[in-house]
């Protein structure tokens, strides 16, 4: 198991959760730098050693306007082995969704991928121990969160557990560049977000030309979930450009 200092608690709550199968999720929660991701391997370690199979993904802020895409990451490696338990019409979902195949016609609705993606892992869990493992579950782009919240409801009584961890407070990213903009040497980026229940704001110089990543700590009622509009507004001597684009927050405490 790679290093982990301290955490004795966390890991044996962790290690506990994987041998005594009592209840199906686990969420490591805390603030940026805390060490969630290092537990979050640890577990995901822990279960291969006990044989799980593990399907995992660490999606990134960058990625969460990519439709699907942690849902590839959770099942590439896997796709085979899972396939091979589910109906045509289901595994037609899938591979669709996965990019794996071309849509015959229209593509597959969302709720048809979230189904097939549940009984691909009652599939996979009649052959042994599942363990879906998502680290920084912000960032799942949005299909893919209903698709794993879909799954993560209606778990009960099968061998398959989610090991999850979350930052507490929301963090909402965003890359953009200045380039084009006619601007002194930098300019000043103001970034608010507002949605139901969370609002947040934060200010960055950028240099003419560069792109930056704003990180705006986000106020939020317990439990927010889903898109929000995220407005950046670029103040430049005399000009002021207002940019607006969706993002996806998810909250959890
Ligand atoms: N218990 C620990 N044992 C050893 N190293 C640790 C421990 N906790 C944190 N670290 C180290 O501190 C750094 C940050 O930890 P980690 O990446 O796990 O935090 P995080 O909570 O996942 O951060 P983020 O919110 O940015 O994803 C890493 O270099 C990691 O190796
Ligand atoms: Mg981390």
């Amino acid at each position: 198991m790679a290093e982990v200092v301290g955490r004795d608690d966390e890991l044996a709550s962790i290690l506990a959760f994987l041998d005594d199968g009592a209840s199906s999720a686990i969420l490591l929660e805390g603030e940026a730098g805390i060490g969630k991701t290092t537990l979050w391997r640890a577990g995901v370690e822990a279960a291969r050693d006990r044989g799980h199979t593990v399907l995992s993904c660490n999606p990134s802020g960058s990625e969460t306007h990519f439709s699907l895409s942690a849902l590839r990451d959770l099942l590439d490696d896997d796709f085979d082995a899972l396939a091979d338990g589910l109906p045509e019409p289901q595994q037609r979902a899938l591979r669709v969704a996965l990019l794996r195949s071309e849509p015959e016609e229209a593509a597959p609705q969302p709720s048809a991928v979230a189904a097939s993606f549940l009984n691909a892992l009652r599939a996979l869990a009649g052959r042994g121990p599942v363990l879906v493992a998502v680290d920084d579950v912000q960032w799942l782009d949005s299909p893919s969160a209903e698709v794993i919240e879909y799954a993560a409801r209606r778990l009960r009584g099968d061998p398959i557990r989610l090991l999850l961890s979350a930052r507490t407070e929301g963090v909402a990213k965003v890359k953009y560049t200045a380039a084009g903009i006619a601007c002194p040497a930098q300019v000043d980026a103001t970034a608010s977000l507002t949605g139901k229940g969370i609002a947040g704001k934060a200010s960055v110089k950028v240099a003419a030309g560069k792109t930056t990543t704003i990180a705006i700590p986000v106020k939020a009622k317990a439990g927010t979930t889903g898109p929000a509009t995220f407005k950046i507004v670029l103040k430049t001597n005399g000009r002021t450009t207002t940019e607006t684009c969706k993002v996806r927050v998810v909250v959890t405490k």
